[in-house]
């Protein structure tokens, strides 16, 4: 099974192979590479292969001239990725999105707690708010998330009855989602303020406008040019999207008064907390489960009926067993966890992380070790660390028990989603997700709330621009229970 990823210090030192070629036309190529010609994961296992290194210097998209500087050291295995975690080591401001930061008019002036590094004093501050909000809410997330996720499968089976065979899962899960983020933080339903019942497409077109030179709408072969010189050449201005914003800005501010007296009480300017807490409920929370409930279901979908008898059999007993569910029920639950982390190794919701060195370092791997200088951008393509052949046997298989007994618990350490790892905790002094264990819990009670109600079920998916576009084609109603 897994080999160690322990550092040995006696690693021959070698110098980091690749090429950012020549300035402009480098990163041009290496860009239609990456989103035209390769594809995401091509791009990286071709350098791999050429440069026989998975520390590798290349140029990241957006480059020319949304970025100024795309040169990045590419860090593509588990020994080599967690030095992104290191905060001793490297600096995380403004490298949320990589090599170019949007406009902070898209927050109405501020820099979210999520561009700060944790040397900036706000970071603490905020970060310090964020997680003890979330501690104090402990308690509403199981009722709050099941009464979210009741309309969530009603709407799916209406949507099957009046379109047998076609179900769209994304917007009906985006909204459930929406409507529980907005309830846990301010206590009230987003239909009462102005936002109504357009909250996910508010997001989805303020998020647009900032990650679109990211993003490519895999449209055919002869729109590639325009597309790239439309999205790639000048950022889009924040005034396309400010009246999306402003309403999400307006329905928090009038709803969220509890908790923004909480943050005023933690010594936050309240309009600084707003503008953060808008970003972090529409960014960093629907940015984030938007994409990984369409991962999971895919992964549960593919996995087939023998998989689903196996949960719904663990999760029936149970929650018959425990008298309900609750967090001790969802604790006994030992292969509904281990899928849970199976989706979030394979595919992470948020696949790319950034960080610039703070002082000249070594980076090793499993057989080498390179010297980084100050101020180089590192770079880290999670699901080559998390699928990262010596540390995870059948690395591209969905193993649904990989995390089941002691060694499949000591695996967990590899686990790095949240930008941190499954065994270490968020803190004020970290950049670790402070939504980690929320977002595991999240997961599983989703899969309790699905076999409780359901034997089995069928799906389709596609690629889309962020995760994948999931029509559930078929729900099969719990036989006992
Ligand atoms: C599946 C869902 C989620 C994923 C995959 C995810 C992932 C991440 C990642 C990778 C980072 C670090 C980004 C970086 O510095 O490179 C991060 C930070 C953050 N996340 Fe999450 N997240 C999710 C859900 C949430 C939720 C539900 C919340 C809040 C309720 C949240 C709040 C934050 C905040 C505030 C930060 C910034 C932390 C800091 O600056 O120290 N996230 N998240």
């Amino acid at each position: 099974m897994a080999s160690s990823d322990n550092i040995n210090n006696n690693l021959p030192m070698r110098p980091i192979p690749g090429s950012y070629g020549l300035p402009f036309f480098g990163a041009m190529s290496d860009r239609h590479d990456y989103f035209y010609n390769e594809g995401r994961d091509k791009f990286f296992a071709t350098r791999i292969e050429k440069y026989k290194s998975t520390v590798i210097r290349t140029n990241m998209p957006p480059g020319p001239f949304v970025s100024s500087n795309p040169r990045v050291i590419a860090l593509l295995d588990a020994v080599s990725f967690p030095i992104l975690f290191d905060n001793a080591k490297v600096e995380k401001r403004d490298v949320l999105d990589g090599t170019f930061m949007p406009s902070t008019s898209f927050t109405g002036g501020y820099r979210a707690c999520a561009f700060q590094d944790t040397t900036e004093p706000s970071h603490a501050l905020l970060k310090t708010f964020f997680l003890s909000f979330l501690s104090s809410r402990h308690h509403s997330f199981l009722p709050l998330f099941r009464a979210n996720l009741s309309d969530h499968f009603s709407d799916l089976q209406d949507k099957l009855a009046h379109q047998p065979g076609h179900a769209a899962y994304n917007s009906s899960v985006s909204d459930a989602v929406f409507n529980f983020l907005f309830r846990l933080l301010t206590d009230k339903s987003p239909a009462e303020t102005k936002i109504g019942n357009h909250g996910p497409s508010l997001v989805q077109t303020w998020l647009a406008a900032q990650l679109a030179p990211l993003a490519t709408l895999g449209l055919p072969r002869i729109f590639n040019y325009v597309e790239d010189l439309l999205i790639r050449t000048i950022p889009i201005p924040s005034w396309t999207v400010k009246s999306s914003y402003n309403k999400l800005y307006d329905g928090f501010s009038s709803a969220g008064e509890s908790i923004l007296e909480e943050a005023e009480r933690a010594g936050i300017k309240r309009e600084e907390a707003c503008h953060n807490l808008v970003f972090m409920l529409g960014f960093n929370a629907q940015g984030g489960l938007v994409n990984q409930f369409p991962i999971l279901i895919k992964w549960i979908g593919l996995g087939g009926e023998d998989l689903h008898r196996e949960l719904a059999g663990e999760i029936r007993t149970v929650v018959r067993e425990e008298g309900g569910v609750s967090l001790g029920a969802l604790d006994k639950m030992t292969l509904t966890k281990s899928v849970v982390y199976e989706a979030l190794r394979i595919e992470p919701a948020v696949p790319f992380q950034y960080a610039k060195a703070r002082e000249d370092l070594v980076v090793h791997t499993h057989d080498a070790a390179y010297q980084i200088k100050k101020g180089e951008m590192l770079f880290g393509y999670q699901p080559f660390a998390t699928k990262d052949p010596r540390i995870f046997q059948n690395p591209e298989d969905f193993v649904p028990d990989r995390f089941v007994g002691p060694d499949g618990e000591r695996l967990l350490r590899h686990v790095l989603w949240s930008n941190g790892r499954e065994t270490e905790d968020p803190t004020p002094d970290n950049k670790q997700c402070p939504a980690k264990n929320l977002v595991v819990l999240l997961c599983r009670v989703y899969l309790v709330e699905l076999f409780l109600r359901y034997d089995t079920f069928t799906l389709d998916f596609k690629p889309a621009v962020l995760g994948p576009q999931v029509t559930i084609k078929s729900l099969t109603k719990a036989s006992s229970f």
